[in-house]
């Protein structure tokens, strides 16, 4: 069967192009083809795709150089093949030498066949090449720029970790103090509601430190097993109370008969409380109410996005999903990288601290986190925490 073929020759004299056809026919191509004498023509059909083009050295104003010149000014990866009456050996090789893939004597073009094969396969295996470069570049930039990533969770969860610890020494002295103070003084005393006051800040306090200890990983883990989607449904009255405001609904799709998790269940509870404050304030900010819904379920391995924020390898076969959707506010995809760096926030008075502990939390039981978002639609932030197989399954 005859082999397709889109051939632009670059030719001023009609017979021969029949010629060349000719010569391709008897290869066994099927040449779709044009032909062009002068570079406003050749530059306006350089906007089609062709396989290979023919170029005669010789066409008035339109030499091979100059062709080969204009196809390197379109950015072509097109061969394109000389043709030519006798000339010099140095003709040829400056030809060769601009990008010319191959270069035929008119007297001899039996060769035409092979030389137009040979010049495709060229550049199939050059753009194979290409491709091929392109994407272990690719992978080279997205793992350093994980690793890097990893490199600065580290660092900050360091310095988090180190502040948090010594913070949490000093808010104990102050916590302790207040209330033996407190126990001791008549409500009606003067300084009653000033140490009130301290105690209602150092307690906000040790809310704050306790997130940061969380992301960077330091909190003690106080693992016990339970049933994720029971303890969803135990924290609802307290979201609805103190975390998700009352113009915001929450629906819940609880999997039953869930194996148990092994993990902090104060931690999970975290989780929850931190992503469904994010996503009640972005419904509120977004129109004033809006939809909450929590999620539970079993996901394989292999379901897990490859750009979620996880662990450079994933051990276990099942993961626990805990989501969180939101109709709110939602963020552009430029924010996204940013949102889980300690400090990063968009509201007036934000900590940026709540997504971060997230991130530590996650990280702590080996588990994996990933948000998709679209601006003025909405947020799904899931939570994998690992199904460890042997404990879990009774
Ligand atoms: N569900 C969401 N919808 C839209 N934007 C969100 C959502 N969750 C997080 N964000 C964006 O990510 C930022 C960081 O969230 P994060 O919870 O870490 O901090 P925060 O909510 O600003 O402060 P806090 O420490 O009180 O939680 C937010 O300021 C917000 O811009
Ligand atoms: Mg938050």
């Amino acid at each position: 069967m005859s082999r397709a073929v889109r051939i632009l020759i670059v030719e001023d004299r009609p017979d021969d192009v029949e010629l060349l056809l000719d010569e391709l026919r008897r290869s066994d191509f099927a040449p779709e083809w044009d032909s062009v004498q002068s570079e406003p023509a050749f530059v306006q059909r350089l906007q089609q795709e062709w396989d290979v083009i023919l170029a005669d050295y010789k066409v008035p104003g339109l030499e091979a150089p100059r062709v080969l010149q204009l196809v390197k000014e379109h950015s072509l990866d097109v061969p394109v093949i000389v043709l030519s009456g006798v000339v010099g050996e140095e003709t040829v090789w400056e030809c060769l030498k601009h990008g010319a893939t191959d270069y035929l004597m008119k007297d001899r073009l039996t060769r035409l066949g092979s030389a137009v094969t040979q010049a495709i396969e060229k550049r199939d295996a050059e753009r194979a090449l290409q491709l091929s470069r392109q994407k272990a570049e690719e992978n080279r930039r997205r793992l350093e720029a994980r690793q890097q990533y990893a490199q600065k969770l580290e660092s900050l969860g360091i310095l988090a970790g180190g502040v948090a610890h010594e913070f949490n020494n000093l808010l104990t002295v102050i916590i302790g103090n207040v209330s033996l103070a407190l126990a001791e003084l008549h409500p009606d005393s003067s300084l009653y509601e000033n140490l009130r006051q301290v105690e209602i800040a150092a307690n906000r306090a040790a809310e704050l430190t306790s997130q940061m200890l969380s992301f960077s990983g330091k909190g003690i883990l106080q693992t016990t097993s339970f049933n994720l989607s029971e303890l969803v449904e135990d924290s609802i009255d307290l979201l609805k109370s103190f975390v998700v405001s009352d113009k915001v609904a929450i629906h819940t799709e609880l999997a039953g008969g869930l194996p148990e998790m092994q993990a902090d269940p104060e931690q999970i509870r975290q989780i929850l409380i931190n992503l469904c404050a994010n996503a009640s304030e972005a419904c509120m900010e977004a129109k004033g109410g809006g939809e909450i819904a929590i999620r539970t379920a079993i996901v394989a391995r292999n379901q897990i996005p490859s750009t979620a924020l996880s662990p450079d390898e994933l051990f276990e076969e099942e993961y626990f999903l805990l989501e969180i959707k939101d109709n709110g506010l939602g963020m552009a995809p430029e924010m996204l990288p940013k949102v889980f760096d300690p400090f990063f926030t968009t509201k007036f008075p934000g900590r940026g601290l709540g997504l971060a502990a997230v991130l530590g939390i996650v990280r702590s039981h080996r588990g994996a986190v990933h948000i998709d978002s679209q601006r003025n639609v909405g947020t799904t932030v899931d939570v994998f925490i690992p199904v460890r197989q042997r404990e879990s399954r009774r």
